[in-house]
């Protein structure tokens, strides 16, 4: 598959980021059905740049905006990203503020694109604990897309895997002090189904920019199987490309695989 993504840019003009055609679905000969990202290095990126910290996450947004229509085209079931961790408010009042702005600046330029194209949004995390004018937002654009049947696309926001399990045991242990539910019935579909990814597959494919190699809290118990990716390219220079590589190196992976078995 790699060889065929070298190949297909020679044809394509040698890899320039510009010329670079993003490849269609029919070229995968394996594609994940719900992959995720922890979009790391925008504060590097700006750094590098010397630009300040929002600035890195202004243009993590827009290679954001790339990532979601290609996953959309490409017809990949769900996309789950990590925007805000419940840990992330720890940073300076200004980088929060700026990240919050970026959350409303995100929804007013996508939501018409994303209903267009017939995406579906899930907020994972706590809304609850947002400013009211973003989860307005974020409720309005939960309510709007619901009946969508494409890409499902999951936006972390205050979020933290072992707070979601955390919360999950409290619904159950809710469910069986009211004798609705017994203990031995509580099978890995009950914690499953308590989860914000309730209904959904799980996690295939997890990438991480920026060569950290960590989960950081990040959908542990939808992990338990996926195939991790850790490019060293920083969040705000990823594009389409690195995306393709990184699908086919999923896809590539999976055949090695088989083979050990065969
Ligand atoms: C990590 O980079 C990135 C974040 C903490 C935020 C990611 C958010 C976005 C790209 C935009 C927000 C998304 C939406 C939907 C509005 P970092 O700052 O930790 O990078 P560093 O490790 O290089 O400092």
């Amino acid at each position: 598959m790699l060889k065929r993504l070298f190949d297909r840019n020679l044809r394509t003009g040698g890899g320039r980021r510009k010329g670079y055609e993003p490849m269609a679905r029919a070229e995968f000969e394996r594609l994940p059905g719900h992959v995720a990202i922890i979009m790391d290095g925008n504060g590097r990126w700006a750094k590098k740049k010397g630009l300040g910290v929002a600035q890195g996450h202004r243009r993590g947004t827009e290679a954001l905006r790339e990532i979601i229509r290609h996953t959309s085209d490409l017809g990949i079931g769900v996309l789950s990203i990590y925007a805000f961790s419940t840990e992330n408010w720890s940073r300076s009042p200004e980088e929060v503020a700026a990240l919050m702005q970026l959350v409303l600046d995100f929804f007013a330029s996508e939501i018409d694109e994303l209903e267009a194209r017939n995406v579906r949004i899930r907020i994972l995390g706590d809304k609850g604990g947002l400013p009211a004018a973003q989860r307005e937002v974020l409720l309005q654009a939960e309510a709007r897309t619901e009946g969508n049947t494409g890409l499902q696309l999951n936006i972390a926001l205050n979020y933290g895997g072992r707070n979601e399990l955390t919360r999950a045991a409290r619904e159950i242990a809710r469910d069986v002090a009211a004798g609705e539910l017994s203990p031995e019935a509580i099978t890995e579909q009950t914690v499953a189904a308590h989860l914000y990814t309730r209904g959904q597959p799980d996690v295939d494919l997890l990438i991480r920019t920026s060569g950290e190699m960590r989960l950081s809290n990040f959908l542990l118990w939808q992990c338990a199987y996926a195939e991790f990716l850790f490019p060293r390219t920083l969040w705000p220079d990823f594009d389409v490309r690195c995306y393709d590589e990184a699908l086919s190196a999923y896809g590539s992976r999976e055949r090695r695989f088989g083979g050990r078995l065969g």
